[in-house]
């Protein structure tokens, strides 16, 4: 294990001012989408913690933010097709505008498990956020509703991102070099 994280960086995708910018555009889309609403923001673990601190301090609304988990992929950089949710949310979920907020749609099997089990707490609203969308690697057909980039189909780290739980602090969005998955 490297000592220096950004020596196994292979390319910066998104840099930390392009990022910067994104989140704050869509922040302020959500601003003036929810304008007299205060919406539930419900943050998806781990990879969400990141975008989630940015994009709640861009949304000028009494918001209330809540976390959930999800986990599909464990050490593997290949999603095992099954999603194990964890919360402890019941009642709140009822009648809320809720906005899950997610750090990459990927295959889209965790979002269409999220979406469903949200929707049987029968919330008044639900919308997705995700900070990053690779639409090439759809296995199941869903989209979100506020969308920071369009992620080339590599395997990306970095804020909030992670490979085997490392690499989620790196302050931009990065492939990284083949070695270190062998
Ligand atoms: P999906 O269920 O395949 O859409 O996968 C969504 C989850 O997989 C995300 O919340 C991420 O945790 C993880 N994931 C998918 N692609 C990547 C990636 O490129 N880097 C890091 N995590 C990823
Ligand atoms: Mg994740």
């Amino acid at each position: 294990m490297s000592v220096n994280m950004e020596n196994d960086v292979k390319d910066i995708i998104f840099s930390e001012e392009s990022i910067r910018k994104r989140v704050r555009e869509l922040g302020d889309k959500i601003t003036s989408d929810y304008t007299g609403i205060s919406p539930l923001l419900l943050g998806v673990l781990k990879g969400c913690f990141v975008f989630l601190a940015d994009i709640s301090r861009s949304i000028k609304l009494d918001c209330e933010i809540r976390f959930l988990t999800a986990s599909s992929y464990g050490f593997s950089s290949v999603t095992s097709g099954k999603v194990k949710i964890e919360s402890d949310l019941d009642y709140e979920i009822k009648g809320r505008d809720v906005i899950i907020i997610e750090d990459i749609l990927d295959s889209g099997v965790t979002l269409t498990a999220l979406r469903d089990f949200i929707t049987e707490c029968r919330p008044a609203s639900l919308k997705i956020c995700a900070l990053l969308d690779k639409p090439t690697r759809r296995q199941v057909p869903i989209e979100a509703d506020y969308l920071g980039f369009q992620c080339p189909d590599e395997f990306v780290v970095g804020y909030g991102l992670d490979y085997a739980e490392r690499y989620r602090n790196l302050p931009f969005i990065a492939s990284l070099k083949p070695e270190i998955y062998s």
